[in-house]
């Protein structure tokens, strides 16, 4: 059975091609980094803009790739919920249109279930249900208990900023550009995790939920400090030393990291179950996955650590995703619309 997918919920246009679920025989990915990168961070208006430039180009290359042509597809597939509307629209309009044409079933994925199904594409048999599966992307900080593919229980979500968005303003600050998580994580590797000790926000005892912008604020002000100039907002990036900028990357990365475990393993006492799925762009951070892999090392916990490049955003996890819905008969009709 091969399914179509569609992804357009942020910044990434991606098509792609999943047989049975598991097997990718395309997944093309095109960025936006370079058309964001002067405003240091996503643009919507823009982002939407150049999905409807490369949607129909990628699609052409992503059924090439797969060896297929759109009457050999069985299913199409797209992410509707949630991103940035405009963005959203773009996959979910070019989704109706081929699956009214083509007259094949439309399949409407929820795009944190996605990241979460980035495990099962890279493991093939994994992971074992029920499973706690974290996602951390630009848009989320989400902790679930995932019993099956589709079925996804929300334990606790951030309250304010996702790391992955605390990730980019930090870098934005520091001057080390967009997508910030890859450039601090780089940086961080020379510097020490122990040079300042930022804060860690834990909220109240047994909470699953997390807070990163009191975290994002203290690294502005340490900034301010450093540079010497104590203002509200910081107007332009003076510079630091390398070593200055590794220490504070570092420093600010070990805090993140420290809540995300520290609130998996409050997760695993709560709910007993023996692995663990990461998913989102922050799962490709190499101190997050060493950290955690630790952590639940010790514990006999199975990690689920999909490779960075099915992480981030792309169509596969939603191609492969929709397989499972399509065997539970969970087809949208014509009606269903993007939601934010
Ligand atoms: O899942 P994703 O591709 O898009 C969303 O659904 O948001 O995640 C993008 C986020 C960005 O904030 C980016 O800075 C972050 O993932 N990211 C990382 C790393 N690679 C990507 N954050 C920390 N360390 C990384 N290595
Ligand atoms: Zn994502």
């Amino acid at each position: 059975m091969l399914i179509l997918g569609i992804e357009t919920s942020c910044d990434e246009t991606s098509v792609a091609v999943v047989e049975d679920g598991l097997c990718i025989r395309s997944n093309l990915v095109s960025t936006q980094e370079k058309l964001h990168l002067k405003f240091g961070g996503v643009v919507p208006e823009i982002a939407c803009r150049a999905h409807l430039e490369s949607l129909l180009p990628i699609l052409d290359e992503a059924l090439k790739g797969a060896g297929v042509t759109l009457k050999d597809l069985d299913a199409i597939a797209v992410t509707n919920t949630p991103g940035l509307i405009g963005a959203l629209l773009i996959g979910v309009t070019a989704a109706k249109a081929l699956a009214w044409a083509l007259r094949l079933p439309l399949i409407a994925i929820n795009h944190l279930h996605a990241h979460i199904f980035a495990s099962k594409l890279e493991y093939g048999h994994a992971p074992e249900f029920p499973c706690l599966s974290l996602v951390v992307s630009g848009g989320h900080t989400s902790l679930f208990l995932s019993n099956k593919e589709t079925q996804h229980q929300l334990l606790g979500a951030t309250l304010d900023d996702a790391a992955g968005e605390a990730f980019d303003k930090v870098a934005k600050l520091l001057g080390l550009g967009y997508p910030g998580g890859p450039a601090i994580d780089n940086i961080a590797r020379e510097g020490s995790p122990a040079a300042i000790l930022f804060p860690r926000s834990y909220l109240e005892p047994g909470s699953l939920d997390f807070s990163f912008s009191g975290l994002k604020t203290a690294v502005l002000y340490h900034y301010q400090e450093l540079v010497g100039a104590r203002r509200a907002v910081p107007l332009t990036p003076v510079p630091l030393t390398r070593k200055e900028l590794a220490d504070l990357a570092a420093s600010f990365q070990e805090a993140v990291v420290d809540v995300l475990v520290e609130k998996t393993l409050l997760a695993l006492r709560k709910h007993p179950v023996k692995g663990v799925a990461l998913g989102g762009g922050v799962a490709s951070n190499s101190r997050l996955r060493q950290k955690l892999a630790r952590a639940l090392e010790e514990r006999h916990i199975q990690p689920y650590f999909p490779s960075p490049k099915l992480c981030t955003d792309n169509a596969a996890i939603v191609a492969g995703l929709a397989y499972y819905k399509y065997l539970e008969r969970d087809m949208a009709s014509l009606e269903v619309e993007a939601v934010a």
